[in-house]
């Protein structure tokens, strides 16, 4: 069975063994003990699982480790740099945006590539971009909000 030793996550390259068939969120969750991406239907179909790879949301549950090669990975974890929450991460605490653990990391993820992608996106762009991403809590208008928030925040969370 073939084995990836190597996976590049959160600006770091980490060294491991892992059978390339396993899901990348096995990988992260139990090699890597990065367990902010959750598993939730395990089939696609709720984003619990959600990182980004090379800058792109895509489903971890879904994702054998042994496709992603040199790719970069981005978890939760991964979103704060020199200690400073990500902008995003910093309005979802400010507008309480903060829902169940597995809905909240998606909500994120997929957030900030969004931002990143359309620094200044408009409500239907926000919307279209959470679609398949569940909010089991129903905390929608909140999750627009802080993204709305973020999008008018500098680096660091001033705006
Ligand atoms: Fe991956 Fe639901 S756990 S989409």
């Amino acid at each position: 069975m073939a084995k990836i030793t190597e996976l590049h996550v959160n600006d770091h390259t980490l060294r491991l063994e892992a059978d390339a068939e396993r899901s990348l969120l096995s990988v992260l969750r139990d090699d890597l003990e990065l367990t902010g991406a959750k598993y939730g239907c395990g089939e696609g179909q709720c984003g619990a699982c959600t990182v980004l790879i090379d800058g792109t949301p895509a489903h971890s549950c879904l994702t054998p480790v042994g496709k992603v090669g040199q790719k970069r990975i981005t978890t939760i974890e991964g979103l704060e740099q020199n200690g400073r929450l990500h902008p995003l991460q910093q309005a979802f605490l400010e507008i309480g945006g903060m829902q169940w653990a597995d809905g909240t990391s998606v909500m994120i993820m997929a957030g900030a590539a969004l931002l990143k992608r359309k620094p200044n996106p408009s409500q239907s762009e926000i919307v279209r971009s959470m679609e398949g991403n569940i909010c089991r809590c129903g905390t929608y208008p909140r999750i627009i909000a802080a993204i709305k928030r973020a999008a008018g925040m500098k680096e660091g969370g001033s705006q």
